[in-house]
């Protein structure tokens, strides 16, 4: 008889609970010998959308790269006021679309309002958390990370989000500042070597698949999941 008002009181008890959510661990300042870079702040987005940034890094040529087609399903990671998401977002059409992930706010609001000058529907914006990418399972043909890996205080959780978002043969393309060259005018911590790309990324379940070396500043590898 007792046991009979109990149960009930106790799974409403229960129910009632507050659900256990996982705190991340510490932010990494370093990853496997690389001092992890600060992020760079919205108020200076300005840089990112810069006129001479084509002429510099030749941005075209870059995304031309991609080989990105009509209906496919990509992402644009730590897009920014959306400098590559809104080309992204017409080379893939309206058949395609383009989620852009950024951890501020205001660089979305940036990336909406320049989508919408151009009448650009096929981007979804997602804020995303520091540790999560937040990119629906199996969803992405291809992830573009330009000059945003090292900038990640969760390396390893964000590579197991994006290796999630892919599709079985679907890839990430990092694109970084290359740190064997000096007359790279960045800061050393936001430059990043080949060796250095390849040791975490291959120690996160990818593996290279292509590289292009025809960039003026930056590597730019592609890389695919394991398994
Ligand atoms: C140097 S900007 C590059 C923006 C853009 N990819 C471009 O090339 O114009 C790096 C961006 O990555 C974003 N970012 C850093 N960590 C992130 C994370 N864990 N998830 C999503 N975005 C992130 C920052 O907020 C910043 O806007």
């Amino acid at each position: 008889m007792k046991f009979r008002i109990l149960f009930p009181v106790l799974l409403i008890a229960c129910l009632s609970l507050p659900a256990q959510t996982s705190t991340p661990p510490p932010a990494l300042t370093e990853y496997q010998g690389r001092v992890i870079a600060q992020t760079m702040h919205w108020q200076g987005a300005g840089w990112l959308i810069r006129h001479k940034r084509d002429r510099e890094e030749s941005t075209l040529l870059m995304r031309e790269e991609l080989k990105l087609k009509p209906g496919m399903t990509v992402c644009d990671m730590g897009s920014g006021n959306g400098y590559h998401t809104l080309p992204m977002a017409e080379a893939v059409g309206k058949e395609g679309k383009v989620y852009a992930v950024e951890i501020q706010p205001e660089m979305i609001e940036m990336l909406k309002s320049r989508a919408a000058v151009k009448n650009i529907t096929n981007i979804e914006s997602i804020i995303g958390d520091p540790y999560d990418p937040m990119l629906p399972a199996g969803s992405c043909d291809l992830i573009l990370l330009v000059d945003v890996y090292h900038e990640f205080a969760y390396p390893e959780q964000m590579l197991t989000g994006m290796r999630k978002a892919l599709k079985p043969d679907g890839v990430i393309v990092m694109v970084e500042y290359r740190a064997e060259d000096d007359s790279v005018p960045i800061k050393p911590e936001h430059k990043m070597s080949k060796n250095q790309i390849n040791k975490e990324l291959t120690r996160n379940g990818f593996k290279l698949v292509r590289e292009f070396d025809g960039l003026p500043w930056q590597h730019m590898m592609f890389f695919g999941r394991v398994n």
